[in-house]
């Protein structure tokens, strides 16, 4: 098992099986259903599997607050996003605090959990997106997502009875208490994890490969949850992983396994979370470079780092690797950062999201310097698929 412990002592496992998976199931046919969507239905197996422990449920009305208003969860643990139930108003209606409904997929009908209702509540979006996402504009994708979203919210522990089904790549699936035992097996007294909703670039792959000098291993775990549209698709991305992989890392230190979750954009306080989530999947160190988990012009390029040295070292637990904006350096002839480079902007490869959208739309490949040939070959076979730009 990996040293490190999850966040609040326990790994939280809140999958049903066997028999008692049978009795519930049997039990959630007489219970009032609670249609999910795929965001909810990926955040519930999430609990279920205990990468989001503490969590054993959908958020109470009082950890609900205490998240929105402190970033922590009642009990004082960190916790910076919500991970919420909602339901319409004539949902709520047929729902009492003190008795059970099953979550059923919106699409296709399973149930997959059941929840012990202990609150129903109704809550300020406005207030929440100020709160998490530091903005109620509308452009924002997350205050988009959240303000589609009814403002009745029902919290509970779960019990889950089905778990959503990978369409690709199933064998990139790992839940935390095998990523647990993998690192052990491996060896690996630290491991490094890294998060990404895109491509990895030549900067990405500068500052993964900066932290596993001091560590054992890299844990590449990309995020393929719901993206904004014009994100990289992930069943791209992973493609372009494998390929990445298989040219420039050694085998036996890094760990390629995905982050099924949704994405939020809400920068800083996202960081936090990553970081809350990747500890309980056996990380011991998370990398935080520039404007993670940033939209548009919302964050301050390093917001979500200060916000993570806001909090004291025990609190959370895992140790951040900050890394300022990287970039290749024409004169230095290696990738860099402004600790290690003394040229100027003019010598910095610096392409827009723009420029390389343009770039792979006419099937040309960016720089080597920026995006590996490998990478870029996959990326502009994928967006010829899809004839639709990407954000890079
Ligand atoms: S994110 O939304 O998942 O954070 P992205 O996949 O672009 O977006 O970034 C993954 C990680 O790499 C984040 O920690 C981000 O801060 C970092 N990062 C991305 N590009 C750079 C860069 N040029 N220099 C330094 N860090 C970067």
């Amino acid at each position: 098992m990996s040293a490190i412990q999850p966040h609040g002592g326990t790994l939280i496992n809140r999958l049903a099986e066997g028999q008692e998976r049978e009795e519930l199931l049997a039990k959630a046919a007489g219970l009032t259903a609670i249609p999910v969507n795929n965001w909810t239905i990926s955040d519930l197996d999430l609990i279920g599997v205990g990468a989001f422990s503490p969590l054993t449920g959908f958020m109470n009305q009082d950890d609900y607050l205490s998240v929105v208003d402190t970033m922590r969860l009642k009990n004082g643990l960190v916790w910076s996003i919500p991970i919420t139930l909602a339901v319409t108003a004539d949902q709520a209606a047929s729902l009492s605090v003190g008795q059970q409904a099953a979550l059923v997929g919106e699409n296709d009908g399973v149930v997959y959990a059941i929840i012990d209702i202990e609150s129903i509540y109704k809550v300020d979006k406005k207030q929440e997106a100020v709160k998490v996402f530091k903005t109620d504009d509308t452009e924002h994708p997350g205050v988009v997502k959240l303000f589609d979203r009814p403002d009745t919210y029902v919290g509970g522990p779960i019990r889950v009875l089905n778990r959503p089904k990978p369409e690709k790549f199933n064998e990139f699936y790992f839940d935390p208490s095998e990523t647990r035992r993998i690192f052990a097996e491996k060896g690996w007294r630290t491991v490094v994890g890294f998060q990404t909703r895109n491509p990895v670039h030549r900067a990405h792959e500068y500052i993964q490969k900066s932290a596993m000098e001091i560590v054992d291993g890299l844990f590449l775990n990309p995020l393929v949850g719901e993206t904004k549209s014009d994100d990289v698709p992930a069943n791209v991305r992973m493609k372009s992983y494998l390929a990445l992989l298989e040219n420039y890392y050694p085998e036996d230190r890094v760990f390629l396994g995905v982050f099924p979750a949704a994405m939020r954009y809400a920068g800083p306080r996202e960081a936090i979370f990553h970081a809350m989530v990747r500890k309980n999947y056996g990380c011991t160190h998370f990398i935080v470079g520039r404007d993670h988990a940033g939209v548009g012009d919302y964050y301050g390029t390093y917001e979500a780092q200060d916000l993570l040295r806001s909090f004291p070292a025990e609190d959370l637990g895992i140790t951040p690797l900050f890394f300022e904006h990287s970039f290749f350096c024409t004169k230095c002839g290696n990738m860099a950062s402004s600790k290690t480079c003394p040229h100027g902007k003019e010598d910095h490869l610096t392409l827009s999201g723009t420029k390389v959208r343009a770039l792979l739309r006419d099937g040309i490949c960016p720089p080597p310097e920026f995006s590996r040939p490998e990478v870029a070959k996959i990326l502009i076979e994928g967006m010829s698929e899809a004839s639709k730009a990407y954000s890079i």
